[in-house]
This record gives structure tokens, C-alpha cells and sequence, in this order.
């Protein structure tokens, strides 16, 4: 039995006026050490300035529960896979365009609930199922037919569902405008962007080949030719029924919360 703290042991409120009574685990269990504001689904919130966007995911990622998916999820799906402990996590999808990311994934982060499948998001509702959480993270930007794919994503979700969107094409300097406008004061920054991407992906897929490590870059680099605005996403979501539930903004990245009426 977890020893009862009175006291978060990080933050030092009462637990008694924490609003969920205690922080979580990553199994969904209570943390009886933690409040509900330092310690969610097993994950420690940032303090640090400018950091509240990564929270917004952070305590979506806490809340998975029944059918859920990440579309376009990269070399990190879901960000972090704690949650497949869950019992009321039935099962997980995450899909990409890219087959060798997806090769990958297979191969480093099996589990019983979790599908890997190498499909795009235009292809989604060959899945033939209803999600009860969309997390959508960075990838947008980069759909070929991003109407048609945020079109998609909508009628894949259940009602009551939430979908997570995170995105970072706002303003005039961003990753999307660097790769967008063929600008020469873009090259350098372009070079710099790639780098990092490209050492990411090799962190989260240990032991892949540099040649593969390119193929999975190229899905990273590639923008959609029409990049939609905020407000073109938000009119679109609206239409389909969305309520903004959430949203922040920080460092040229938009985080949203949306439920399905
Ligand atoms: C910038 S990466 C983001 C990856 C991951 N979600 C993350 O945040 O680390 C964009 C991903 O979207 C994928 N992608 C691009 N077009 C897609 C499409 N039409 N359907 C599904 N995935 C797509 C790319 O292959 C790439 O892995
Ligand atoms: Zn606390």
C-alpha cells in the first residue's frame, strides 16, 4: 500500500483541496504522493515557463481510455506509451504514412493493444471504427489534402470524443514557413530544423540505419501544399460539430482541445 501524504510532495498542497482528490498513475490508478497538478497518468506536469502547451497534452494523454489513435505519430506515438497500462484503454491505433517509420515502431515498441498500421489519414476510415480519442500531434501541416484529413478525422471520432491538435504553423516564423517559402534566409534554418529532426528520430527508434532514418525524415520535412490558418481549422471543426474545450498557445505552437457535441 503507497504510504498517504497529506502534503503533494512536490508542490505541497493539501491534497484535500486538490479537485480529483490526488494525482495519477500511468496505470489510472490514484498517486496518493502527488496532486493532480504536478503528477498525471504517471507523468510529472512542467513548471517551467512557456511549458503549459506540453501539459494540455500531457493531460490528454492521461484521460485515453476505450479505442484511441494517433494519426501521423512519427517516431513517438503518443509521445510516451505508459497509458497501454490502463485497464480501460481497449486498444490503441497509430498510423503514419510512412511504412518504414511504421516498420520500426513494430519492431521497438510492440504491445498486445497497440496496431501499427502504415496508412494515411485519407485512408482512415478503412479502419472502420469510431475513436474515443484522436491525438493528432504535428502532423497536419504535413497532409497532402489537409481539409480532407481534418474532414476524416472528424467523422472517425466518436461523440463525446475528444481530439487532440497540435500544431506549430502559426506566424511568419515557424517550421512550416521555413520549408514553405524556398527564402534563401530559410536554408540555414532549414539545415538547422533538419538536424534535430533527424536526431530525434534516431533517439526514439534505436538501431535504425541512417538510410532509413532519411525515408522517415522525408515524412517530417514534407508540408501540405495549402497550409491551413487557425481560423480555417477552427471554422471547419465548429462545422463538424467541435467544441474548443482548450487551447494555448506558445513559442509559435498551438495546442487544442476539441469535443465532439
Ligand atoms: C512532423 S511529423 C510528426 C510526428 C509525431 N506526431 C511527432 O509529433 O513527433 C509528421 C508525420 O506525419 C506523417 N504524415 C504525413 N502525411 C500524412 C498523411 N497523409 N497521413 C498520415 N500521416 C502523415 C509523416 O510521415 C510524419 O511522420
Ligand atoms: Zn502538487
Amino acid at each position: 500500500m503507497e504510504k498517504f501524504n497529506k502534503f503533494c510532495q512536490r508542490c505541497g498542497m493539501q491534497l484535500k483541496n486538490d479537485p480529483q482528490g490526488s494525482g495519477s498513475n500511468a496505470d489510472g490508478t490514484k498517486n496518493l504522493q502527488y496532486c493532480s497538478r504536478c503528477y498525471l497518468g504517471g507523468e510529472f506536469l512542467t513548471k517551467e515557463e512557456g511549458k503549459n502547451r506540453y501539459n494540455i497534452a500531457l493531460e490528454f494523454r492521461s484521460q485515453l481510455s476505450g479505442v484511441v489513435i494517433d494519426v501521423g505519430c512519427g517516431s513517438a506515438p503518443f509521445k510516451n506509451l505508459a497509458f497501454l497500462q490502463k485497464k480501460s484503454i481497449k486498444e490503441a491505433y497509430a498510423i503514419d504514412s510512412n511504412k518504414t517509420v511504421i516498420r520500426y515502431l513494430k519492431k521497438y515498441y510492440p504491445h498486445p493493444k497497440i496496431h501499427y498500421l502504415a496508412l494515411s489519414v485519407e485512408e482512415l476510415p478503412e479502419i472502420a471504427k469510431k475513436f474515443d480519442y484522436i491525438f493528432c500531434y504535428f502532423s497536419l501541416e504535413h497532409f497532402k489534402d489537409p481539409v480532407g484529413g481534418l474532414e476524416n478525422i472528424c467523422k472517425c471520432l466518436k461523440k463525446r470524443g475528444k481530439l487532440l491538435l497540435a500544431e506549430g504553423f502559426w506566424g511568419k516564423e515557424n517550421s512550416a514557413s521555413v520549408f514553405v517559402n524556398k527564402k534563401r534566409q530559410n536554408q540555414n534554418k532549414q539545415k538547422r530544423i533538419i538536424k534535430e529532426l533527424l536526431y530525434t528520430i534516431k533517439k526514439q527508434l534505436p538501431r535504425i540505419s541512417e538510410k532509413d532514418a532519411l525515408k522517415v525524415l522525408k515524412g517530417y520535412v514534407e508540408h501540405s501544399k495549402k497550409i491551413l490558418s487557425k481560423h480555417e481549422v477552427l471554422k471547419l471543426l465548429k462545422k463538424s460539430g467541435f467544441k474548443l474545450l482548450k487551447e494555448c498557445t506558445e513559442q509559435q505552437e498551438w495546442f487544442a482541445v476539441f469535443l465532439k457535441k
